[in-house]
């Protein structure tokens, strides 16, 4: 949905490229987007930053307050990945990851897959015609960060359920206790009306732009009627009263993962909640063609960010091996989020043009060519130039 009124021509794009191969690959997705860009009359301007390990090795400054109320001036934020062996786990994505996740309130998690000339696949013949997005949830269900382990004698269990969030607040405290005495866990799940409904809305909106009229509510009410009816039926109402030309289907989670491997090319848009969609959504980019080419979008009504799926890969870090195409993919995402849907195609049309006219010594090394990264990059830039 954009605005009626002229159409803007220049934006601002803040970029992290990070770690590893994160800045390699972030180079050729800056390449191909400013040309698909230029194309359509529009200006690109980079704002780099330069979080991630590296910079906090050196700085011990993770993600200053100040840099996130920068880039919420921007467009949209382009991510390389972020990581480095020598950083413990976590500290950099809580620091930076999940922190701009929340600060921006980037409820979607959007995850294409999509079926691409010549990438060798686990089931060739099934993956074949695979066009589908999940559309996961990023901020609800069991992902909340709610939950504690009792103490080791066990018994019992107490644990805030406090919480700050952009659309409400939430209070409660978790006190259990268990006879006989054991230790246990508890991780608490919770869905709401304003977490599920515009979770919803973005997959009608998602399945309307891509020309089609059903979106698949992945669901398991029949084990956790509570939680997860209370997700489809949300999702049911709001599709059943503000979207006449969509349709809804459901499909269990564990049967949509079965389905998914024999007939990838089934479905169209997945609306997942938050736990549901982190598993699918990795099971359908193995399906697809792997890390080199998953792209995905965090979204939200702020600052939006558009990433690879794959991490720093310090193991080819440095050697030209890494694929570009995840993040140049990625990059079209960002395109189409502010409002240039013909420059995305043109880049998604020039990655299959690139990898269905390629000779297999021209594929990326990922695939068993041997062209680098900048080659790669450049050899889509130029099919975009037809
Ligand atoms: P990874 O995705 O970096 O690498 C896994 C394997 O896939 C490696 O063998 C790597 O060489 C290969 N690979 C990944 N991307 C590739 C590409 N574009 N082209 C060719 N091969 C590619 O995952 P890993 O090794 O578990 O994590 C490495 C670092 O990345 C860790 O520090 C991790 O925390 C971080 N990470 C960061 C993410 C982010 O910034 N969003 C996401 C995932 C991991
Ligand atoms: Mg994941």
């Amino acid at each position: 949905m954009s605005l009626p009124g002229p159409k803007k021509s220049k934006f601002d794009i803040a970029v992290i490229a990070g770690d590893g191969i994160g800045p390699e690959v972030i180079a050729e997705a800056r390449k191909v987007s400013q040309v698909a860009a230029s194309l359509d009359g529009a200006a690109l301007e980079w704002v780099e930053y330069p979080f991630g390990a590296s910079h906090y090795l050196e700085t011990d400054e993770i993600l200053p307050e100040s840099a996130i109320s920068e880039m919420g001036g921007a467009d949209a934020l382009l991510l390389g990945a972020i990581g480095s062996p020598l950083v413990k786990p976590g500290i950099l994505e809580r620091g930076i990851l999940l922190t701009l996740r929340f600060a921006f309130d980037q409820y979607v998690n959007l995850r294409p897959a999509k079926s691409l000339p010549n990438v060798p696949t686990p089931v060739p013949l099934g993956a074949k015609g695979m066009d589908s997005v999940v559309i996961r949830e990023n901020t609800e269900d069991l992902y909340m960060g709610l939950g504690a382990v009792s103490d080791l004698t066990g018994g019992s269990l107490e644990c805030p359920l406090d919480l700050e969030r952009g659309g409400y607040s939430m209070r409660g405290k978790l006190n259990m206790s268990l006879a006989p005495a054991m230790p246990f866990a508890a991780q608490v799940a919770v869905s709401t009306g304003h977490g599920v409904e515009r979770i919803a809305r973005y997959a009608c909106e998602a399945a309307l732009s891509r020309g089609e009229s059903r979106v698949t509510i992945v669901t398991k009410s029949n084990a956790a009627p509570a939680l997860y009816g209370f997700f489809e039926d949300t999702a049911k109402r709001v599709i059943d009263s503000e979207y006449p030309a969509v349709k809804w289907d459901v499909a269990n989670v564990d049967a949509l993962c079965y389905h998914l491997v024999r007939n990838p090319a089934a479905y169209g848009v997945l609306l997942c909640p938050n736990l549901f969609g982190d598993i699918v959504s990795d099971l359908q980019a193995g399906l697809a063609g792997g890390l080199g080419t998953a792209a995905g979008g965090n979204i939200g009504d702020g600052l939006s960010m558009f990433e690879p799926v794959h991490g720093s890969a310090p193991d080819i870090a440095g050697t030209g091996r890494a694929n570009p195409i995840a993040a140049i993919l990625s990059g079209a995402l960002l395109l189409r989020h502010i409002g240039l849907p013909d420059a995305a195609g043109r880049i998604e049309s020039a990655v299959s043009d690139y990898l269905a006219s390629s000779p297999p010594v021209g594929m990326p090394v990922e695939f068993g060519g041997g062209s680098s990264c900048v080659e790669v990059g450049d050899a889509i830039a130029k099919k975009l130039n037809g």
